[in-house]
């Protein structure tokens, strides 16, 4: 059940240009939290909104987040120092569905956090992307403990191999043997992976991104079409069965 929570921040630091790691201590939060399930985070007055954010880590009953500074929301954030405490909301959503067996992480840019927590949770191999060596680095140290291979890909070659994750993607199905491939990244990326696990009879779950106000199922804000009528992001999602939200045999979305 989601509460409202106090927290102390422990660190929050620039790991790449634009993209913080910020630590709280929340113990509660952390020991209630599912990958894949997000927080909705106060971070001053001047908002009447509260910010979405996927939790990325719980050890130690630390919750880490990760976020890319885009606008005045985040950009706030990330002048927020340590011993500050912030007002946070969670866990909200669904989580992804646990398995039996390795499962497969396939996630682009800021969509590797929710990822993280599910690495840190199931057996797991990473397929990351990235813009750049920057961007994929900090993920790779963080994925490191708890995945058992790493698979990177950057947009511009300036770290392993060039391309999108999707194209080493084919390879690695055919190698390895999983139980199911959790993603979450750009919508176009997601598309195109859900369309190669369905190709492959491998269970999908992907993670959706909207505008939220409430972030607790009550606006109608984050409402999407699906296979099985209207859904609300926050509440029903963010994560959903592929099958749900994308359509294979006109690689049209749903919504
Ligand atoms: C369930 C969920 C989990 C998320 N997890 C993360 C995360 O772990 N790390 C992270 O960096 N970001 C995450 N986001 C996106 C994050 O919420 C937005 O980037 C943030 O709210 C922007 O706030 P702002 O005030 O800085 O920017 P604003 O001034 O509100 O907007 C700046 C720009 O960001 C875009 N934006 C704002 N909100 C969203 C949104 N919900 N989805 C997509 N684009 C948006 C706007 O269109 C605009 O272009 C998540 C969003 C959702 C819905
Ligand atoms: S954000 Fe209010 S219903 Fe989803």
């Amino acid at each position: 059940m989601a509460r409202i929570f106090d927290a102390e921040i422990l660190s929050n630091e620039e790991v790449a240009e634009k993209i913080f790691r910020l630590t709280v201590d929340a113990p509660k939060l952390a020991e209630i939290a599912r990958a894949g399930q997000f927080v909705q985070v106060k971070i001053s007055d001047e908002f009447t909104l509260r910010r979405p954010l996927g939790i990325a880590s719980t050890l130690g009953g630390h919750v880490k987040i990760f976020y890319r500074a885009v606008g005045r929301g985040t950009e706030i954030l990330s002048t927020k120092k340590v011993g500050e405490r912030l007002n946070i909301l969670g866990a909200l959503g669904n989580g992804y569905t646990p398995r039996e067996g390795k499962v497969l992480l396939v996630g682009g840019g800021m969509g590797l956090a929710p990822l993280l927590l599910a690495a840190e949770k199931f057996s797991t191999d990473v397929l990351m992307g990235g813009r750049n060596q920057g961007e994929v680095l900090f993920w790779q140290d963080e994925f490191k403990p708890h995945a058992e291979k790493i698979f990177i890909t950057t947009d511009d070659g300036s770290y392993a191999r060039k391309g999108f994750a999707i194209d080493l993607l084919p390879d690695i199905l055919a190698a390895g043997n999983y139980s199911a491939i959790l993603t979450c990244g750009p919508e176009i990326m997601m598309r195109g992976i859900a369309k190669l696990a369905h190709e492959k009879n491998l269970p999908c779950e992907v993670s959706f991104e909207k505008r939220m106000a409430c972030g607790l199922g009550a606006c109608l804000s984050c409402s999407i079409d699906t296979a099985n009528g209207r859904k609300k992001v926050c509440k029903d999602g963010p994560i959903f069965d592929a099958k749900e939200v994308f359509d294979y045999a006109t690689d049209n979305q749903k919504n």
